[in-house]
């Protein structure tokens, strides 16, 4: 997965247009190498959990970007005293869980199979076997305690 520009700008036009909740980008030189977003659900009774999602640019990872996109999301919720929660969704193996669970997020459940994956993704294990094409989606969430 990587950013693709017309697709994403019109993502980020869709949240600007709620005129709710939290969006940031890094960038440098106006050079945008990653953003990460959280929306309060759209009913009133859920809107105390924001869901969130992230995005470093490939040739950018590593570098600590995606944490410091994670650290301005964590204080963006411990500031808005209406946000209780955090949650998201993560392809199962994403080595992105090592640095969630930094953060304070566990897993809350998971879809069964939901995530097929392409076949350039799909990888050999230890044994030699082709990985299943089929992947869970798993829930991580973390509760909020407001400053
Ligand atoms: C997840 C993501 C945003 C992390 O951004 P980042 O700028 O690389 O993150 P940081 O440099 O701050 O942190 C790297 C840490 O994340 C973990 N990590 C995330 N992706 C990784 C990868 N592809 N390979 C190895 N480690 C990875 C590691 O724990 C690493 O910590 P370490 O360096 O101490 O081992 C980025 O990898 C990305 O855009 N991935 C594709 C999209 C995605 O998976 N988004 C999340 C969907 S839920």
């Amino acid at each position: 997965m990587d950013l693709d520009e017309k697709k994403e700008g019109d993502f980020i036009e869709s949240i600007a247009t709620q005129g709710f909740g939290f969006f940031h980008v890094a960038d440098e030189g106006g050079q945008i190498r990653g953003y990460i977003h959280a929306i309060p659900h759209s009913q009133s009774k859920r809107r105390h959990v924001a869901v969130f999602g992230m995005i470093v640019k490939k040739e950018y990872r590593g570098m600590g970007i995606g944490t410091g996109l994670l650290k301005s999301m964590m204080d963006w919720a411990q500031d808005d005293s209406s946000i209780k929660a955090i949650q998201g969704w993560m392809v199962d193996g994403n080595p992105a869980w090592k640095l969630y669970q930094r953060f304070g997020f566990v897993e809350v459940g998971r879809l069964p199979n939901a995530v097929i994956l392409k076949p350039s993704e799909i990888s050999e294990d230890k044994s030699g076997n082709e990985e299943k094409l089929f992947v869970d989606l798993v829930s991580i969430w973390q509760g909020v305690d407001s400053n």
